[in-house]
């Protein structure tokens, strides 16, 4: 009896685990993910990520990593820049930004319009750093004037950084005239560019930027787990100069892995660097100034229809990042309870960080987002908001 019994038990539960593994299989099919990142990826970042495996000292993942190198060059508008991409996460690129280009006790003028510009200044401090944040109200952008001053108070900058678009409040910043003053102070230029870079023009040599850093998985629409790191030769010539106390985040050590990428020095991420080689191909044959074209289109029309359903953006309108959305909900809606209407609906997004929690949204439109995924997201909207009002 026990014999038959615990058979027929094992297969009931193992139906049970398949039929729950089915149902999130379904949704994570199904859903829609508009987050501010990780972003949708498009059939063939998909089939790329499924290639059988490579080996990471091959020629075939040295020539993607060139390709890399090309692709990223033209995304942040540099001919020149040294382009390192490594496993791991955007805060690891921060990371490396700084601790390359400025020495224990060096000061580090951080410009911050949110969450991200703030960990800038954490970063600093956890390796002894003096940061000194010129902190803009939540929804505006750091004035200049303000960053001018923080340059000249005290002794001189060895870093400025710049959150290109802080994905907390989804203000664009003014790298340009942000980087001129940290020239001017003679700081090496750092723009955080995870949530901007790709979707966004920029002119890394135009600017006078000594870095561009960013990570895989936003306007770049790859799997998250990529740092990726364009470095001005004026950044380079920094970097022989300290002695840095790091040994994987040391770009150094990289070097001989970027001039030959067949060399080892850490197992490279094979199949992220081959998704990334197939996105940039993407990104190329859309053309960078259609892309970003397109990405202010799709904002402009997710924003206004999230209007006329009552939200209201919390970043000024003058500096409205064309990658996210950070959107108050109407009055009397219960934020969590919006979110999990949508969710029910197949559309994800993201709660608000610091003081916009519990009352603003913050909805994605980077990478593959187009005006299908725009009509979706206001329609579960609108169709969530009636079930709530
Ligand atoms: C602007 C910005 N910088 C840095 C980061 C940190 O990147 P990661 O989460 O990959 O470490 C994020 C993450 O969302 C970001 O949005």
């Amino acid at each position: 009896m026990l014999a038959l019994e615990l058979p027929r038990r094992l297969g009931a539960q193992r139906t049970n685990v398949r039929r729950a593994a089915g149902t999130a299989r379904m949704t994570a099919v199904d859903s829609l993910l508009m987050i501010p990142g990780p972003t949708p990826l498009s059939p063939a970042v998909r089939a790329a990520l499924a290639e059988p495996m490579r080996s990471h000292t091959s020629t075939e993942n040295a020539a993607s990593m060139r390709r890399i190198a090309d692709g990223v060059r033209a995304c942040v508008g540099s001919r020149s820049a040294r382009v390192y991409t490594f496993a791991g996460s955007g805060t690891l690129a921060m990371e490396a930004a700084l601790i390359n280009h400025a020495a224990p006790g060096d000061r580090v003028v951080v410009c911050s319009h949110g969450f991200f510009g703030d960990r800038f200044s954490e970063i600093a401090s956890a390796h002894g750093m003096h940061p000194a944040t010129v902190q803009a109200p939540w929804g505006s952008a750091v004035r200049v004037s303000d960053v001018e001053r923080a340059c000249s108070e005290s002794a001189a900058p060895a870093v400025l950084t710049i959150t290109h678009v802080d994905t907390s409040t989804g203000v664009l910043a003014d790298c340009a005239g942000l980087a001129r003053i940290g020239r001017d102070a003679g700081a090496i230029v750092v723009v955080d560019g995870v949530c901007a870079t790709g979707a966004v023009e920029e002119l890394m040599d135009g600017w006078g930027v000594d870095v561009v850093l960013t990570g895989a998985q936003k306007a770049l629409s790859v799997a998250p787990g990529l740092a990726v790191l364009a470095v001005s030769e004026r950044a380079q010539h920094r970097r022989a100069q300290l002695d840095v106390h790091a040994y994987y985040a040391d770009l150094q050590r990289w070097d001989p892995v970027v001039d030959d990428p067949t060399r080892y020095f850490s197992t490279h991420a094979t199949g992220l660097l081959r998704a990334l080689e197939v996105s940039l191909d993407e990104i190329a044959a859309e053309g960078l100034p259609a892309r970003f074209a397109r990405h202010r289109h799709v904002a402009e029309t997710l924003r206004s229809g999230f209007a006329e359903l009552g939200f209201e953006s919390l970043a000024g309108t003058d500096v409205l990042a064309p990658t996210l959305s950070v959107l108050s909900v109407p009055s009397g809606v219960d934020e969590a309870a919006l979110r999990r209407g949508l969710a029910e609906r197949g559309v994800v997004v993201a709660g608000g960080l610091g003081p916009f929690a519990g009352r603003a949204i913050r909805v994605g439109h980077m990478g593959t987002v187009g005006d299908a995924e725009v009509s979706r997201t206001l329609e579960a909207a609108s169709n969530a908001l009636s079930d709530l009002t």
